[in-house]
């Protein structure tokens, strides 16, 4: 047996401001991590999931930034507000929260509609 079922990964970076990728420290990060680690916590999964903060997972344009391992979901434009549902749905019932997963064709990619190389595109907006 795995010592987590899941892994969750909160990037909490910090850049400069004026930076053109932005970061998510900035974008309440720090609130986020601490939140989901307290209600992991307060139902007790914490021998059973793993909240850690992360550096840069390279998706800054979509952050906040969040990947659950080992079904390897991504969120993006996670907000404090969020939390709650996260924990709920995907964390304890096992159903990822769609409205926040990152669109496959986001992650990674050297464009999509919220990175810059996409003229056509905005570069902040909710998810595609
Ligand atoms: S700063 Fe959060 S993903 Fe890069």
């Amino acid at each position: 047996m795995p010592a987590y079922e899941k892994h969750v990964f909160v990037c909490t970076n910090e850049r400069p401001d004026g930076h053109p990728r932005g970061c998510c420290a900035a974008k309440d990060s720090a609130a986020i991590r601490d939140r989901l680690k307290a209600l992991v916590k307060e139902r007790g999964l914490a021998k059973r999931i793993r909240v850690n903060a992360a550096g840069c997972l390279d998706q800054c344009e979509h952050g906040v930034t969040i990947v659950v391992y080992p079904e390897a979901v991504w969120y993006g434009f996670v907000s404090p507000a969020d939390v709650e549902e996260i924990v709920t749905s995907h964390l304890v019932g096992g159903t990822p929260v769609a409205r926040l997963r990152m669109a496959d064709t986001c992650i990674n990619a050297a464009q999509c509609p919220h990175r810059g190389g996409n003229e056509s595109g905005p570069k902040t907006a909710t998810h595609a």
